[in-house]
Formats: C-alpha cells, structure tokens, sequence
C-alpha cells in the first residue's frame, strides 16, 4: 500500500473575540478563522506499529513536538482507527513548516492532516460529518484545520460556519523566539478581563471579507487574546511596532501567540513589511503567505 500525503495550512485568526470562563473550562467564543498558504505535510503508511517522526524547514528536527501517543496526530489515527476497528499501526511523518507553539494552528492542522490520511490509507470511507466530530474531540481549532477557507468557529470554536471572501489577503508573519501556552494565555485573559461579555462577530468584518475590501478588514481585525499575550510577552510589541513602521495595514498577535500577524496592501507590499521586519532584529525569522486556502487535502 502506498503512503497518503496530506498538506494542511496555517491559520490566523482575524477576530478572535473571547467571552468569560465558562464551567469546563474553555471560553466562547466568535472566532473568524482565515486558512493561510503555510503548509505543513504528513505523510502516513502501514507500520509495524504506531510510530511518529517530526522534521522542520530543510529538514531540521524539531524538539518541541512530542513524538508519543500525546501527539495530536497520533490521537487523531488512534481515534479514527478505534471507530472503525482498525490498529493505528502507522508511520507518521509530519513535515513541519508552521511555527511550534505559535498561535497559527500547527498542532491541530497536523491532527487534521492525519486524520485525512488514515482515511485514505485505510479506506474507511468516513463521513464529513465523522471526521469533523472527530477533530472537535480533538481540539477547538481541528475542524477548522479540516475545511480550511474561512469560517466563523462559535462554541469554544468547534462550531463552524463557512464565510465567502472575495479576494486573497496578504500577512506577514513574524515568528517569536520562544512559544507560548495556550491554556496560559488564556487565564491570563480571565485574570485582566474576568467580565467578558458574551463574544459577536463583528458585522463590517465578516462584510470586509466578504467584499476582499483590504482596508475595511484592517480598520476590522481583532483579537481579544492579545494584551494578555503581550502581558507574559512583552518584547512582542516592539515586533507589531515595527511591522506598522513598515507600513502594514494592521497588525496583530495570531491566536493566542507568540506569532504576530501583520495584514498588507497586496503581494509587493507584504514583501516590503517583511524585509522590514527581518531587518528589526525584533523576531526570529519571517513568512509572507496569502489566504484563504483549501484546507486538508490529499496531495
Ligand atoms: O481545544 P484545545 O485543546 O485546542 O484548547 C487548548 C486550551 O486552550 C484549553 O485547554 C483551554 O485552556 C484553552 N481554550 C479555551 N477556550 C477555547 C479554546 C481553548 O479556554 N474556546
């Protein structure tokens, strides 16, 4: 049997409103998900015995990613395979080119990815709605990861709704030394904002991106994640300073951070930011990538 490739993209959240701690925990929230062209790979085929393997950009190993049964994608075959009475006996290699621990979605787009695969390689044939009620066991972000484009996430993000956009939007990433805690994040966010109220999409966002009309979704995006990721990161606001110095036309953390995203103009535009912002000396490395895009997809 041949090994299945899926690619998966990045995501950047281009309003993320966060209502108060709810009894289990998470938050509501009304979550307007945009996919990104930033790509990781996960191949799967038949193995002895569920086994995972993890490289970066060229080919780097990356530390950060767990390689046992805690691994989303490891959990998203185990699961896929006990519904259908299938061992996950797979290799899975996961080619990493979005940022660890980064707010862009890494981890559950590769639980997607894997997902997607294992189906394919298994022929289990499973339904949309199958795999889409796997992913929101698996995490808010993972159904999102799977049908890709754009999408309002209510719930504690889970719940999707497809949006129509009416063009493809230029970011800039800047990628930040170090990770941050997602689960941190946001009790920090109960700590600076413990009456939050009930989260809403914004209306003249979801009509910006409706329209492609650039400026109006810069005057729009929002992310009530970010003072609390700029409270336990700091150094983050130098990197959105220079990025706006640059000339973007907004700028704002990616999730719950450390990534900052910096919407442009157009494709020449985002260039410039990001020379500038490779040039700042206020982040790691920097990624130019447009959106939407297709989510999961067999390659
Ligand atoms: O769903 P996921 O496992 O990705 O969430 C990671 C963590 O982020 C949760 O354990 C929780 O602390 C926080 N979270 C939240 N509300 C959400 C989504 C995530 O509090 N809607």
């Amino acid at each position: 049997m041949k090994p299945v490739t899926v690619r998966v993209p990045a995501k950047v959240n281009v309003q993320l409103a966060v209502g108060a701690a709810r009894p289990d925990g998470f938050h509501d929230l009304a979550n307007v998900f945009l996919a990104v062209g930033l790509y990781d790979e996960v191949t799967v085929e038949r193995a002895p015995a569920l086994a995972l393997t993890c490289t970066g950009p060229g080919d780097d190993p990356l530390p950060e990613v767990p390689l046992d049964r805690t691994n989303l994608a490891a959990r998203a075959a185990t699961e896929l395979g006990r519904r259908h009475g299938i061992e996950p006996d797979v290799r899975i290699h996961i080619a990493k080119d979005i940022p660890v621990a980064g707010g862009m979605a890494g981890g559950s787009a590769d639980a997607a990815a894997a997902l997607v695969a294992c189906d394919a390689l298994w022929g289990t044939h499973a339904s949309r709605d199958e795999l889409l009620d796997i992913c929101a066991e698996l995490g808010s972000d993972v159904p999102f990861s799977l049908v890709g484009g754009a999408a309002l996430g209510t719930g504690r993000g889970e719940k999707l709704v497809p949006l129509d956009v009416g063009g493809q939007f230029w970011w800039v990433f800047a990628l930040a030394d170090g990770g941050l805690s997602t689960p941190a994040v946001y009790r920090e966010f109960d700590r600076l904002s413990p009456h939050a109220p009930a989260p809403a999409a914004s209306p003249a966002l979801l009509d910006a991106l409706r329209t492609g009309d650039v400026h109006t979704l810069a005057a729009t995006v929002t992310n009530d994640l970010q003072p609390a990721a700029l409270s336990l990161f700091p150094a983050l606001k130098d990197t959105l300073a220079a990025g706006t110095a640059a000339g973007a036309l907004a700028a704002l953390v990616s999730g719950s951070g450390p990534t900052t995203a910096f919407l442009a103009a157009d494709a020449a535009s985002a260039e410039n930011v990001a020379d500038a912002l490779r040039a700042s000396g206020t982040c790691r490395a920097v990624r130019v990538a447009a959106g939407p895009v297709p989510g999961a997809t067999v390659v």
